[in-house]
């Protein structure tokens, strides 16, 4: 069983595909962490995220970079969205995510374009999404959280830039397949928003 999880920054996807995987015993890649090891990885080489052949150049990047706290950091999102625009950044990935999509006995991704590109023939599509406002909520509230000094606007400036850029790029733009259930989980809490996921994959599969 193929599991696809897309949907924009801090809708809850990443939340909801690791608790379908536990679910349901399969293994989880969250996609978005490839795309920032190269955005990560440019940054270290002092590489220019919008020029194709350094962002290229990046995706050879070593495997241990994949466990990186500087991974997280809404520095590295930013740099992951500005290098994902690149389509040959998103051919060289492409092989690793479709290997982990395809692996015997199924598998849970979540990213952008899962249901869309990486596993168009995914048995279950979920499209996850929620508010500019409930989105920037979240993730003030867990930068805050963590001890740092963010004005919620400015957060949500941020979420709505890498919105656009995600779904207005010419290759693999962020959007649902026509074949994904939407899930809208602005006005849902955690626990409810997994309760539906676990229900709408129980009735697909
Ligand atoms: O999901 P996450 O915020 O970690 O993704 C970081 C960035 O990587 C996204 O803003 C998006 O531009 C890019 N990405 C992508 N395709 C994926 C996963 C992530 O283009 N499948």
């Amino acid at each position: 069983m193929i599991i696809a999880v897309d949907g924009p920054t801090a809708s809850g996807k990443g939340t909801i595909a690791q608790a379908l995987a536990a679910h349901f015993g399969l293994p989880h890649l969250d996609t978005g962490l490839l795309y920032r090891a190269v955005g990560r990885q440019v940054f270290l080489d002092g590489g220019d995220p919008d020029n194709g052949g350094d962002a290229l150049a990046a995706t050879s990047f070593p495997d241990s970079l994949l466990l990186d706290d500087a991974l997280r950091s809404e520095e590295t999102g930013g740099l992951a969205s500005r290098v994902s625009v690149h389509s040959s950044v998103r051919q060289a990935l492409f092989e690793r995510q479709r290997a982990f999509a395809t692996q015997p006995g199924g598998a849970v991704l979540d990213g952008r374009d899962i249901g869309t590109v990486i596993a168009p023939d995914a048995d279950v599509k979920l499209f996850v999404t929620a508010s500019v406002q409930a989105r920037g909520e979240r993730r003030w509230k867990e930068m805050t959280g963590r001890g740092l000094d963010v004005a919620q606007a400015d957060i949500e400036a941020d979420i709505a830039r890498r919105d656009a850029r995600d779904m207005n790029r010419e290759d693999a733009p962020l959007k649902p397949a026509s074949d994904a259930l939407i899930l809208d989980t602005t006005q849902l809490g955690k626990d409810a928003a997994i309760a539906m996921a676990i229900e709408v994959v129980e009735e697909r599969r």
